[in-house]
C-alpha cells in the first residue's frame, strides 16, 4: 500500500540574509521524511502572495514566522494527513481551499509553498526517483542555461548602482559543466579587473561584486573586460544579461537613473537600445516598472525581436497575469518564482501557460535563500533551458549550481544543453 502523509512540522531557520524563514518538514507512514526551505525576495513584486511574517517587533525586526509555522501545524497539517504524497495538484488545491484568499494572506505563502515543495519531496522520495524526475517525467534531460549575476545594484547592494542585475551567461558552452567553468572563470577575472581600476570587491546578496561604479556603462564596459581577460569571446561564449528591476528606478512619475535626467519609458528603452548595440546583450528582464504595461509591450516591440524580455515582477508567477502579457505583447519570456504564487502545482501551470505562447521561461532564486537547491531540480522538470541563480559564489547560490552538476552527471551522455538564444541574433 502507498504510504500517506503522517505527520506536518515546520521550524524557524535563517535565510542567506539572516532573516528568518520557514523550513518544513512532511513524514510518511513508512518513515519517509522530506524537508523544503522558503526563499525570501527583497525587491519583490506589488502582488507577489503574502509572505507571513509575525510582526512583533522584539523577534527578528518583526520577521518572525511563528505565525507561518501555526498555519502548517494548527490549519494545514490537518487537512492532509492521510492523503498521498503523490496527489501533488490536489494537495496544493486543499491549501488554496483553507487559504481563501486571492493572495495566500491567511495562512501564508511561505507555510503553503514549504509543504507543497515538501510533499513533491517525499513523492520523489517514495518513488525512489530523483525530484526532477518526478516532476519532470522520463523526458526531462534538458540542463538550463546559467544566468550569474556578477555585478549587485538596486536593492541588492549599496552600490549605488540603478541596475539590479548585472548577469553573464556562458553561451557558448558546449555542456553545463563548461558553462560553469566559463561562468567562474569569468567572475575571477572580474574581480581582478574592478581591483586593477581601484574598487572594492565586497559582494553583495547574490554573489556579485558590489563595486561603487560611476554609472551602468562601466559595469557593462567592465564585465565584457572581464569576458576577454578570462579568454572567452564576448557574446560568442559569454554573453550579459540585465534585471534593471525598474520598479526601484521609478519615482515621482519617471525613472530615475544616475547621470541622465528623469526619462519616461519611451527615453529609458531608448537607454537600453543604446546599451544592446554597444554590448553582447541578450536578455533584459523587468526593463520597465511593474504598472507600465505599455512600456513593456513598447520594449517588446523594440528589441524583442533580438533580445528575450523577461517579465518578472510584472508578472510574478501569476497565470492572471502572464495571460495578460500575452494578450498585451508585454514580453516574450517570464521569470519564474515559486515563493511568488505558493504552490507547485500554480508554478507548473504558470510556466504550462509560457510554452503554450511559445515564451520562454527562466526558472529563478530569490535574493534571499536557503541551502534548498529544490530550484535546480525544477528547472530540469520544466525543461525551459534556463536558470538564474545568483554568482557563482556564496553556500546558498552555490547549492543550486553544484546539484546542477549533479543532475548532468547523473544523466551522463542523455544531457541536453543549448544555447536558448542561438535562435535570437
Ligand atoms: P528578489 O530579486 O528576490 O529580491 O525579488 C530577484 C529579482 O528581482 O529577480
Ligand atoms: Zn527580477
Amino acid at each position: 500500500m502507498t504510504a500517506t502523509i503522517a505527520r506536518i512540522s515546520a521550524d524557524e531557520i535563517l535565510d542567506s540574509r539572516g532573516n528568518p524563514t520557514i523550513e518544513v518538514t512532511v513524514e510518511l507512514t513508512d518513515g519517509t521524511t522530506a524537508r523544503a526551505a522558503v526563499p525570501s525576495g527583497a525587491s519583490t513584486g506589488e502582488n507577489e502572495a503574502v509572505e507571513l511574517r509575525d510582526g512583533d517587533p522584539h523577534r527578528y525586526g518583526g520577521k518572525g514566522v511563528r505565525t507561518a509555522i501555526a498555519s502548517v501545524t494548527d490549519a494545514i497539517a490537518p487537512a492532509l494527513v492521510g492523503m498521498a504524497p503523490f496527489d501533488q495538484a490536489a494537495i496544493d488545491a486543499t491549501m488554496i481551499e483553507i487559504d481563501d484568499t486571492a493572495n495566500k494572506s491567511r495562512l501564508g505563502a511561505n507555510a503553503i509553498l514549504g509543504v507543497s515543495m515538501a510533499v513533491a519531496r517525499a513523492a520523489a522520495s517514495q518513488a525512489g526517483i530523483p525530484l526532477w524526475q518526478w516532476l519532470g517525467g522520463c523526458g526531462a534531460r534538458r540542463l538550463p542555461m546559467p544566468m550569474l549575476n556578477v555585478i549587485n545594484g538596486g536593492a541588492h547592494a549599496d552600490s549605488g548602482l540603478d541596475v539590479q542585475e548585472f548577469m553573464i551567461v556562458p553561451v557558448g558552452a558546449p555542456s553545463f559543466r563548461e558553462a560553469m567553468r566559463f561562468a567562474a572563470e569569468t567572475y575571477h577575472a572580474l574581480r581582478e579587473v574592478l581591483k586593477r581600476h581601484g574598487y572594492t570587491v565586497s559582494l553583495g546578496d547574490e554573489g556579485g561584486f558590489a563595486p561603487r561604479l560611476p554609472n551602468n556603462e562601466a559595469a557593462l564596459e567592465h564585465i565584457v573586460e572581464a569576458i576577454e581577460d578570462a579568454g572567452h569571446r564576448p557574446g560568442r561564449d559569454v554573453a550579459i544579461a540585465l534585471d534593471p528591476a525598474a520598479n526601484w528606478m521609478w519615482r515621482d512619475g519617471a525613472y530615475r537613473v544616475s547621470g541622465s535626467e528623469p526619462l519616461d519609458s519611451g527615453g529609458l528603452i531608448a537607454m537600453y537600445e543604446r546599451w544592446a548595440s554597444n554590448y553582447p546583450i541578450v536578455s533584459i528582464e523587468d526593463g520597465l516598472a511593474e504598472q507600465d504595461w505599455a512600456g513593456f509591450t513598447a520594449l517588446t516591440k523594440r528589441l524583442g525581436g533580438s533580445i528575450q524580455i523577461v517579465g518578472d515582477d510584472i508578472y510574478v508567477t501569476n497565470p492572471k497575469f502572464i495571460r495578460s502579457g500575452i494578450m498585451q505583447k508585454a514580453s516574450n519570456a517570464v521569470l519564474i518564482k515559486l515563493n511568488q504564487i505558493g504552490t507547485v502545482t500554480e508554478t507548473i501551470s504558470a510556466v504550462e501557460l509560457c510554452r503554450e505562447a511559445g515564451w520562454s521561461y527562466i526558472v529563478s532564486h530569490r535574493s534571499g535563500e536557503t541551502e534548498d537547491s529544490f530550484i535546480a531540480d525544477f528547472a530540469v522538470a520544466m525543461g525551459g533551458g534556463q536558470i538564474k541563480t545568483g554568482a557563482p559564489s556564496r553556500g546558498e547560490r552555490t547549492a543550486k549550481y553544484n546539484r546542477l552538476l549533479a543532475i548532468d552527471r547523473a544523466l551522463g551522455r542523455a544531457a541536453l544543453f543549448a544555447n536558448p538564444f542561438s535562435g535570437r541574433k
